[in-house]
């Protein structure tokens, strides 16, 4: 069976994202990919209520359809993000969804997967939202790669095989060969830190993962001055914050 990626919609089912997103879907069919959209529309996610519940080890009480959206993102090979610009940022539809996957800041379950971002504008708020979507991406310890982006100027350009060609390499060439920039490196520096001063539950995952002990969530390409400059990040992170576990 072909690797399987997932695409989440944000938006209205037949909106400006969706049909973009399927365009996305007919090229990755093509190249011999099974492909999958969740409509969050067509699902029943909940807003998160704050409880901390996942945090700190338990199941959400929330009884509602985000876990088995979560579980269809860490069983796919890659991931496509797609949200229309509202209010210069991602849709809330996604930030809702996006708000229940909180216990991946601490104990990712969906690190090195490549990540495809979609975004369609009347005109303003790309880059933000692109940048916004990047960090989430990195939060997750999952590996942007590439964004695909219209406004009202070339909603109607279809989306064309070079626009997704670095999300494609990546799927097929696998985490190995993946270069984590500063960023990524330092935002899993603090992680480190945060899991092992601040949740007992992150500790002893990160253990049993052996993150503990290597550079970042999976074996990679480091540029070797990044790796100094994250490793020093590091080191004034775990002395500043105080450990209460
Ligand atoms: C609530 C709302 C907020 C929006 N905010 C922005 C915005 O900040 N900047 C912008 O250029 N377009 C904005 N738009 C336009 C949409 O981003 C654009 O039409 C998009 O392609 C809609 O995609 P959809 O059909 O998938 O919802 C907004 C539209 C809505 C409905």
């Amino acid at each position: 069976m072909g690797k399987k990626i997932i695409g989440i919609s944000s938006s209205r089912v037949n909106g400006n994202t969706a049909k973009k997103l399927n365009e996305i879907g007919e090229i990755l069919k093509s190249k011999g990919y099974e492909f999958e959209i969740v409509h969050l529309m067509k699902h029943n996610v909940k807003e998160c209520v704050g409880c901390e519940t996942c945090l700190i080890g338990g199941g959400c009480p929330l009884n509602d359809d985000a876990e088995i959206i979560m579980d269809k993102l860490i069983q796919s090979d890659g991931i496509v993000m797609s949200t229309p610009v509202y209010m210069f940022n991602i849709c809330g539809r996604l930030k809702t969804f996006v708000d229940r996957t909180c216990r991946w800041f601490h104990r990712t379950e969906i690190y090195g997967k490549p990540i495809l971002n979609l975004i369609t504008t009347a005109g303003g708020g790309i880059k933000e939202t692109g940048k916004y979507m990047n960090l989430l991406a990195v939060e997750w310890g999952a590996y942007p790669s590439g964004c695909v982006k219209r406004t009202v100027m070339n909603l109607k350009d279809k989306v064309r095989e070079n626009e997704i060609e670095k999300f494609i390499i990546n799927i097929e060439k696998g985490s190995d060969t993946f270069k984590p920039s500063l960023n990524m490196l330092m935002m899993f520096s603090m992680q480190k830190v945060l899991a092992q001063k601040v949740l007992e539950q992150d500790e002893e995952y990160w253990i049993k993962k052996g993150w503990i002990d290597s550079d970042y969530f999976y074996k990679c390409k480091i540029n070797p001055i990044n790796k100094v400059l994250s490793k020093a990040f590091y080191k004034m992170m775990y002395k500043k914050i105080k450990k209460s576990i």
